[in-house]
Parts: C-alpha cells; sequence; structure tokens
C-alpha cells in the first residue's frame, strides 16, 4: 500500500490529556504531524497520587482543546484525517470513557472510521514509530502504572512473560521520594539524590530473584526502605543529607539490579524464537532513570541485543504512540463502530494469569 494514512489519535487513560497526528505511508517512516499533552500533575498534587474524578472531569474539559491543538499543529483539517484511534483502556474508566466518548462523537460527526487501541499496545509499538523496529521484539515497560515483560510479534499479538505482582516501579520511586520529603515525581528527585549516596551502604531485598520465572514486586522494596528510616530517625533523631543520599542510591541500586536480573531472563525466553534482528525497547518514565538504563544495556551487551529507548516525551503517555497504534490496526482492517466500549482492564496477552496487585493507574492489566 502506498496511500498516506493519517491518524488522529486521543489518549486520556491516566492524568494526561493527549491528541496527536501520525501519518504513514507504507514503506517510509511514519510521521508525527502533531503531539500534544495536556498534563493533570497541578490537580492532583494536593493528594499524593492521581485522583480518578478529577483526572475524569479534566480530561472532558480538556480533550476538544488538545485535539483541536493537533489538528491545528498538524496543519490539517479533518477531510484530511483518515480515522480516529482512541484509548479504549486499560486505565482509569472516567478518563477512558471521556477518550471514547470524544473519538465517538468524532467519528459519528465526520464520518470517519473510528479504531479502539490498547493502551499498553500503544507503548508496545513506540519503537516501530519511532525506529521501524521489526518483529519480534521484546519490549519492558516500566512507569508509574506498568511493568511487564511482552514479546511483540506483530502489532495484534503479545506474549507476555511476566510483570509487577503490586507496585510498579515508578510508583516505588514516588512512595521512596515521599517517605524521604522528596519532590514528586519521586523518580528524578530520587536519582538527583541517589548521585552522591553510597549505593552498598543499605542491603535492601531483590524481591522474586529466588523464585523462577520474569515476575516482578516492589512493594517489599517500598517497606525495606520505610523501617531503614525510622531506624535511623529513632537512633539519630532524624535523617542528615548523606542518609537520604545513601537510602536513594541503595534503592535505586535495588530496582535497577532486580529490572536486570529479570530481563536477562526475559531476553533468554525472548531469544528461543531466534529473532533475526534481537532487540530490548523500553518504555515508560522509569526508562529515563541512568542508572537502569545502563544496567539494561550491560544486560543487552551481554547477550548479544540491541538496545532501543524511544524519545523520554514518547516513552510517556501521549497520543502519537496512540494513533500509531490506531494506524496499525487500521491498516490491517481492524474498525470499531458505536458499540466501543472503555475497559478498566485490557490485557495484551489474554492467555497470561491476570496480574495482581492496582497502581496508581488502578488495576493492572
Ligand atoms: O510513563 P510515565 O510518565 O507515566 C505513567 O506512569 O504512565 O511514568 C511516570 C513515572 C513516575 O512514577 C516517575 O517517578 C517515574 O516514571 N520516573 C522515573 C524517572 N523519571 C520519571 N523513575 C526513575 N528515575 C527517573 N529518572
Ligand atoms: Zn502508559
Amino acid at each position: 500500500m502506498t496511500k498516506n494514512i493519517t491518524v488522529l489519535g486521543i489518549e486520556s487513560s491516566c492524568d494526561d490529556t493527549a491528541a496527536a497526528v501520525v501519518r504513514h505511508s507504507a514503506g517510509a517512516a511514519p510521521d508525527i504531524l502533531s503531539n500534544v499533552v495536556y498534563g493533570q500533575t497541578d490537580l492532583h498534587a494536593a493528594f499524593g497520587g492521581v485522583v480518578p474524578e478529577i483526572a475524569a472531569r479534566a480530561h472532558a474539559e480538556k480533550l476538544d482543546l488538545a485535539v483541536g491543538e493537533a489538528m491545528a499543529q498538524a496543519g490539517l483539517g479533518f477531510a484530511q484525517i483518515d480515522a480516529i484511534a482512541v484509548t479504549a483502556g486499560p486505565g482509569l474508566i472516567g478518563g477512558v470513557m471521556s477518550g471514547v466518548m470524544c473519538a465517538k462523537g468524532l467519528a459519528a460527526g465526520l464520518d470517519l472510521p473510528l479504531v479502539g487501541v490498547n493502551h499498553l499496545a500503544g507503548h508496545a509499538l513506540t519503537p516501530r514509530l519511532t525506529d521501524q523496529t521489526p518483529f519480534p521484539y521484546l519490549m519492558l515497560l516500566v512507569s508509574g502504572g506498568h511493568c511487564q515483560f511482552l514479546i511483540a510479534h506483530s502489532a495484534e499479538k503479545f506474549t507476555r512473560l511476566g510483570g509487577t505482582i503490586d507496585d510498579a516501579p515508578g510508583e516505588a520511586f514516588d512512595k521512596t521520594a515521599r517517605l524521604l520529603g522528596l519532590a514528586q515525581p519521586g523518580g528524578p528527585s530520587v536519582e538527583a539524590e541517589a548521585a552522591s549516596g553510597d549505593a552498598s551502604r543499605f542491603a535492601f531485598p531483590r524481591p522474586l530473584l529466588d523464585r523462577p520465572g520474569c515476575d516482578l514486586s516492589f512493594s517489599g522494596l517500598k517497606t525495606a526502605l520505610l523501617r531503614a528510616r525510622d531506624a535511623l530517625v529513632s537512633d539519630q533523631g532524624g535523617l542528615t543529607r548523606q542518609d537520604r543520599a545513601d537510602l536513594c542510591a541503595s534503592f535505586q541500586a535495588a530496582v535497577a539490579d532486580v529490572l536486570a536480573k529479570k530481563t536477562a531472563r526475559a531476553l533468554a525466553r525472548y531469544l528461543e524464537e531466534n529473532p533475526s534482528a534481537p532487540t530490548l525497547a523500553v518504555a515508560g518514565g522509569v526508562a529515563a532513570n541512568n542508572t537502569i538504563r545502563a544496567a539494561l544495556e550491560t544486560v543487552c551487551t551481554a547477550q548479544g541485543v540491541a538496545f532501543t529507548a524511544p524519545p523520554l516525551k514518547l516513552c510517556t503517555d501521549n497520543a502519537a504512540m496512540i494513533a500509531y497504534a490506531g494506524l496499525e490496526r487500521f491498516r490491517s482492517g481492524h474498525r470499531d463502530d458505536m458499540t466501543l466500549v472503555a475497559r478498566p482492564r485490557w490485557p495484551l496477552d489474554d492467555r497470561a494469569p491476570a496480574l495482581l496487585g492496582s497502581g496508581k493507574k488502578g488495576a493492572k492489566a
């Protein structure tokens, strides 16, 4: 197919209201014509996490603005759009419903095809949007809401090798920051503190490494950090700057170590498929962490696997990934209609056992 396909994507599954336009003609690199993200950090700041009702209301208020802005930045009229793609799950249900209703309204009003997209597929297909990574590749999603290993076989077929059974790593970074009085989001502040810390001072646990498989757990790590902090406070009456830095460095080293060791296992499983150009791709805000990134790159080098990480603004929640995933579905003939439903849970691999736990994005897929 040589025809250009241009898709408007809409994302509202957590705390980012996003719209984007992506164009692709087969054989060429996809083009992101616009990528608008309205964050909600300020709205939730006082509550220590995303409040679903506030998020849903903010999405409903901002979605049409985000769409208008995305169209204006792309310099296109709706007559030049071939399909509307929208995140139909998994995520906070009020937000997902806001996006699906907006997309249905546009599709019905403009007589355009509607394509529902799995938010996780959006993340998982991003290496194809940014680097045209060929299938199959191994994907590690590590964010505030997700943590799973997926083999991407095609735009529709994914095998989940494992995932967190409780918190996502970004949540653990955010909780660590909260426990130590550091700013939110916790990832960047913990990483900055850790830079002057001693990672060997506290021997934090490496949960689930003693068990086979690729599942992960981060809630015990957070509890261990709380105990270490409380022990210091009761011994010394408070934390010094160095204590804080050492706690952060030791915590970060534990997360990096667990992710690296589980990645090595996931890579071994993936390599059994004999991919011709083996690649590990990462996405999610936690992939911005330099210690974690370096640990993952070391594992890849040792196993002869290429490492790719999309630019941060495409690693975190955005609508360009939804437009692109919708574009792949649309090109292969997928169409939804007005019966498209918003789904709080939508596992990419429905043969894998359901994950336990619920993070800041609600129940994990
Ligand atoms: O992908 P993302 O923007 O949103 C979702 O959760 O979907 O990821 C945000 C998470 C937050 O928990 C944040 O603390 C974490 O990513 N994060 C980091 C770093 N930058 C952001 N974690 C560790 N190190 C970082 N440098
Ligand atoms: Zn996400």
